[in-house]
């Protein structure tokens, strides 16, 4: 057999052998729907990554599968003492590392990474779990970051009776100007107290139950010092006024960036 036929031998027997680990934990991911999720997802470093989070006994076990995204799986889990909770998985092979890269790169938190995919993919990871915990740390209707390692991020569940909330697209709020004010607040309050842009804002990234809106999937979220923040956040405004403008009357794009900005429009 040849080196890379060795190796594949290898990395086979280690996943084998955490899988098995996971199972005695109660966490059976060969239970996971489709072969195909399994074997995209739940890589080495994923499977480890699951087993630290079980022995630290953030997780107890892995339910059925909520999404499947670019680049991230999300799946329902048990936490504690039977609390749900949700884990996103960002694959590693086939995510969408090139669009991560140029959010990362902007970014002077991340300034000092090296810049090869599963690095890039660690660190979206963790500023996926910052972004929460600040926008959390100042009030924001968002999931409760609990813990992250490697491409894994548990968070919060936002939902009912282990149903997540529907995204806002499918479940449209009653009163449309009271909605557009609402998430004109989120937007003002993200920026001006969490010092956060979105990045990603639409109907899709807003959950809507509980009687109010919340945000979700921050993991391109940005400082206001990115070089790009007020254009994602005149894009993150542009997309709320074309989603609410076919319910109600919506205010001028600029208006908004300028009130939302305020001084920091005419710093450099
Ligand atoms: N904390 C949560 N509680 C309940 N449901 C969630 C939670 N996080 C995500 N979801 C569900 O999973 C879906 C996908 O999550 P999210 O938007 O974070 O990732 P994504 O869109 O798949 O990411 P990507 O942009 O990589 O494709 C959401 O639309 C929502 O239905
Ligand atoms: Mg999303």
């Amino acid at each position: 057999m040849g080196r890379r036929g060795e190796e594949t031998k290898k990395t086979d027997s280690r996943i084998e052998e955490l899988d098995r680990e996971l199972s005695r934990m109660g966490i059976r991911i060969r239970d996971t729907d489709q072969r195909k999720v399994r074997d995209e997802v739940f890589d080495e470093v994923t499977l480890l990554a699951l087993y630290k989070l079980a022995n630290r006994k953030v997780i107890n076990a892995v339910g059925g599968s909520i999404s499947t995204g670019k680049e991230a799986n999300v799946f329902i889990a048990k936490r504690g003492d039977d609390l749900d909770c949700v884990i996103k998985i960002y694959r590693i092979r086939t995510g969408n590392f090139n669009v991560m890269s140029d959010y990362i790169l902007g970014d002077p938190r991340f300034a000092s990474i090296r810049k090869n995919k599963k690095n890039i993919i660690f660190a979206w990871t963790k500023k996926e779990f910052s972004n929460l915990k600040r926008a959390l740390d100042v009030g924001l209707p968002v999931p409760e970051p609990i813990a992250f390692d490697r491409n894994i991020l548990i968070m919060d569940f936002i939902g009912k009776d282990e149903v997540p909330y529907p995204q806002l697209r499918l479940n449209p709020v009653d009163d449309p100007e009271a909605g557009y004010i609402e998430v004109l607040g989120l937007i003002t309050d993200l920026y001006q107290k969490a010092r956060l842009v979105h990045g990603d804002l639409s109907e899709y990234n807003i959950l809507h139950g509980g009687g109010k809106l919340w945000l979700i999937d921050m993991g391109q979220a940005v400082t206001p010092d990115h070089p790009s923040a007020h254009r994602f956040l005149f894009r993150d405004i542009q997309n709320m006024n074309r989603y609410f403008g076919s319910w109600c009357e919506t205010l001028d794009e600029h208006e908004i960036l300028r009130g939302i900005v305020g001084e920091d429009f005419f710093t450099p």
